[in-house]
């Protein structure tokens, strides 16, 4: 059995006071539920991380982004060290915001993996094409080359602990989710590489998560197809209601 994840980006968003009380809510609401084996992951900025993990019932706590390097003297920059020892367990690695605004290359996210995993976060690592690519046709093989040149330097042993989000560009905050078929499409042809590398076992055991204008409405159809193992949430992430509701999609 695959585990299923619901995981909510908060991006650049609340400020100390909002951030807490969001959190509070969620954490009481999931409470009351009796959301079925369902792993529920709030990743907000990292001055949240420590707060967070302290009021936690049953949420994981992950980080948005993790420097490439250990330590030393790179300004701003927040290690997946420091990131554990805040006592988050995942950390989103190569978000298209990240591509796209900040140059990450796939070489860069590779070390980005490296560091998560050697310091005992989950990589919750994010593939995804532009609208120009999917209608020139060449989405299959930037998936392909997204996930080959980011992950298969991995080992099966870390390579199991990694999860995938595919999230195409044209999707995310634009209100245009994928349809079904477009999504279920997608996450079997990243199962399809996955095995070509690491067998049918592995792909089938690998998690990937669809992100990208999934909310209450779409959640449950995109959930019930048979590569899609839950979500990554941006915008209805912010709604509490929202987003235990995805949580309860399943
Ligand atoms: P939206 O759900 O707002 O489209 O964002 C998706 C996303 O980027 C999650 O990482």
């Amino acid at each position: 059995m695959r585990k299923k994840i619901v995981a909510g980006n908060w991006k650049m968003n609340k400020d100390c006071d909002e951030a807490l009380l969001l959190f509070k809510e969620i954490n009481s609401l999931l409470q009351n539920t009796t959301a079925k084996q369902v792993e529920v992951i709030v990743l907000p900025s990292f001055i949240f991380i420590r707060d967070f993990v302290s009021l936690s019932f049953k949420i994981a706590v992950g980080a948005q982004n993790c420097s490439t390097e250990d330590a030393g003297a790179y300004t701003g920059e927040v290690s997946a060290a420091m990131i554990r020892s805040a006592g988050a367990s995942y950390v989103i690695v190569g978000h298209s915001e990240r591509r796209s605004y900040f140059s990450e290359t796939n070489s860069m996210l590779s070390k980005k993996i490296n560091a998560a995993l050697k310091n005992n976060l989950i990589p919750i690592y994010c593939v995804g094409e532009t609208l120009n690519q999917r209608n020139s046709g060449n989405h299959f093989k930037i998936i392909e080359q997204q996930i080959t040149e980011g992950l298969f330097h991995l080992n099966n042993e870390q390579f199991k602990k990694t999860v995938i989000a595919y999230e195409p560009v044209w999707a995310i905050g634009t209100g245009n989710t994928a349809t079904t078929s477009q999504a279920q499409e997608m996450h079997a042809f990243i199962r399809k590489v996955v095995a070509q590398k690491y067998g049918n076992d592995m792909a089938n055991s690998c998690s990937v998560l669809y992100g990208g204008s999934c909310n209450a409405q779409n959640a449950k159809e995109l959930f019930a197809c048979p590569d899609i193992d839950g979500g990554l949430i941006g915008g209805a992430s912010l709604k509490a209601k929202d987003f235990v509701q995805i949580v309860q999609s399943f």
